[in-house]
């Protein structure tokens, strides 16, 4: 059968915002809100202030042997335990203020649904098989063995606990088979040995697709991060190969293929396809049951209804790069990915997060310590777009401190306060502009041209720090006006100064919008607007002459420098 091979359109303004689904086995930490939630985030605010539609989606992703693991440790179900975990997630991400038109979870009737229905479509086009294969399994548990919970010595280098997947002291992928002496993670057994039994399941004919899947990297090569489509296009080089897709696990979607009624659909063949589900859930519950129609169904032309972009962690390209593709076009008729501009890891104090270690930062206790804005502003200067970056306490706090409070900040207080105890609090009359304030202006118009190049390159460290060149643009103009100087000869001049910089921070609100929400809301209502500060939407709007102006309070707050070792993660 044809395989689609669709045209993007670059001009398209209809953006799908795909962002990863995270495993609803902890509640969020800080290393996936600056992999995917917050670029995908900044991404979809700034697009929906452009006027685009946008329809952003995720939710947290329930299936898999490690919830079935946690959830008998606990002695609650998987699906409690997942749910448990979700409502946490979603909280977390509500104060955090990403923005989702849809965050759900992979357990709904719905997703099984779809999932299904991709699977059997899969099946009818010929892009699915059976197979068997010899998997490990512990009689003790009584159950199968993902590879990565076998233990036992590492045929190489002789390590004692090496994975079932992998060694992790010299590095070596392995095959489960290969390790000495194997035993299961789970109960620890050493007296009965893992058994390797044939299995049946249903694999995913990747070489099917190779070639169209390497024409369309191909052509995605220009617009994608040179990581991503390499890493892509190496694996395709090397060949892909059939990959099983089924699981012999009582947790999961149920494969809808008699005869299969003790094994799942394996857990990231359903998780992609939440995006897909995810998208049908949105349109369902607005009551709108097609609208989900305008994002991924592709036109009798092969013109793609929309740009998707996926926000992903690097550890997930594989998925998205290459398997979500080869679904989607064994499917037809869906759009396939535009971008897929996967970030590097971020680590905590110079080394790789990881519970282990105890060093995982929760997203919550930051929230409760920095708030939502300054740990926004911090994680995106940080964003690790082109190569791994380090978090560390002392960089938010001087982040924080230097530039939202000394700069932003400062920029807004200063001015305010002075119009409120200079102006009787409202935006006073200019009378005639000079080239000076002509300029910054201007300097505040090209702010906007800046950052939303930046952001539609998804690049979200430049396009913030755009944003922070305008505020530092005013902060030298108010130094250079300096009206509580000329307030007292000439009243004039300090009040076109005012009212120049009451329109600067006018635009700064909705340059930072993206990244800081909740300032930009504040600062909104502190020149005297009310109402939504999206509703102007991606434009440098004035506040007109005589708008009352409430009494201010600072945008942001000075944090204390941070001990080292209160710290924890940091040194
Ligand atoms: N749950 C997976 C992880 O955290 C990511 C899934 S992304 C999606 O690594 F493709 F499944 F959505
Ligand atoms: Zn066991």
């Amino acid at each position: 059968m044809d395989i689609q091979q669709t045209t993007p359109a670059p001009d398209n303004q209809r953006i799908l915002v795909a962002v990863a689904w995270p495993y609803a086995k902890t509640s969020t930490h800080v290393g996936q809100i600056v992999g995917s939630f917050l670029p995908g985030d900044i991404f979809a605010r700034y697009h929906r202030l452009a006027g685009h539609e946008v329809l952003m989606v995720s939710g947290s992703d329930a299936h898999g042997t490690p919830i079935t693991v946690d959830a008998d440790k606990e002695g609650v179900t998987p699906g409690e335990l997942a749910a448990r975990y979700h409502a946490q997630i979603v909280n977390v991400l509500e104060r955090l203020g990403v923005a989702f038109d849809l965050y759900t979870i992979t357990t709904t009737e719905n997703h099984y649904r779809v999932t299904q229905d991709v699977f059997l479509r899969l099946l009818e086009h010929g892009y699915l098989f059976k197979d068997t294969m010899e998997s490990p399994y512990c009689p003790t548990d009584q159950r199968f063995l993902p590879d990565r919970y076998i233990l036992g010595t590492c045929p190489h280098c002789g390590f004692t606990d090496a994975r079932g997947d992998q060694c992790d002291n010299c590095g070596r992928t392995l095959d489960a088979k290969e390790l000495i002496n194997p035993r299961c993670k789970i109960c620890g057994s050493v007296t009965s040995t893992i058994e390797f039994r044939e299995t049946e399941h249903f694999f995913l004919d990747l070489p099917k697709l190779s070639e169209p899947l390497r024409v369309w990297l191909e052509r995605n090569r220009d617009r994608w991060r040179p990581t991503v489509v390499n890493f892509a296009m190496n694996w395709i080089t090397e060949g892909l190969r059939p990959r099983a897709i089924t699981r012999d696990l009582d947790w999961g979607v149920p494969v809808p293929v008699p005869g299969y009624e003790s094994k799942r659909i394996y857990v990231w063949f359903d998780a992609v396809i939440g995006y897909l589900s995810a998208s049908i859930e949105w349109a369902q519950r607005r009551g709108e049951p097609d609208a989900w129609k305008r994002w991924w169904i592709v036109g009798p032309d092969g013109q793609e209804p929309a740009r998707s972009y996926y926000f992903i962690g690097k550890d997930n390209i594989p998925f998205h790069a290459i398997i979500w593709p080869a679904m989607l076009m064994g499917y037809g008729g869906l759009t396939l990915p535009y971008d897929v501009p996967a970030n590097e890891f971020m680590q905590m104090g110079g080394m790789k997060a990881s519970s282990s270690r105890g060093n995982v930062i929760w997203t919550s206790d930051m929230l409760d310590k920095y708030g939502a804005d300054s740990l926004r502003y911090y994680l995106t200067t940080t964003m690790p777009e082109t190569r791994d970056s380090d978090f560390t306490y002392d960089e938010l706090v001087r982040r924080n401190n230097d530039e939202l409070v000394a700069t932003y900040g400062n920029a807004a207080h200063r001015t305010l306060t002075f119009a409120q105890r200079n102006f009787g609090a409202a935006t006073p009359d200019p009378g005639e502009l000079t080239p000076a304030d002509e300029e910054m202006l201007a300097t505040v118009e090209r702010g906007f041209t800046a950052v939303a190049e930046a952001i539609e390159a998804v690049r979200m460290r430049d396009a913030l720090n755009e944003a922070m060149i305008v505020a530092r643009a005013a902060n030298r103009y108010l130094d250079e006006q300096a009206p509580w100087k000329s307030v007292k000869s000439d009243k004039t001049a300090a009040a076109r100064a005012i009212w120049t910089m009451l329109q600067t921070l006018n635009g700064l609100k909705t340059l930072f919008l993206p990244f800081t929400p909740f300032s930009s809301q504040k600062l909104h209502e502190m020149l005297g607007n009310s109402g939504d500060v999206s509703a102007s939407g991606w434009t440098f709007q004035r506040i007109p002459v005589g708008q009352t102006l409430p009494p201010p309070t600072p945008l942001f707050v000075k944090f204390e420098p941070v001990e080292a070792t209160a710290a924890g993660a940091d040194k």
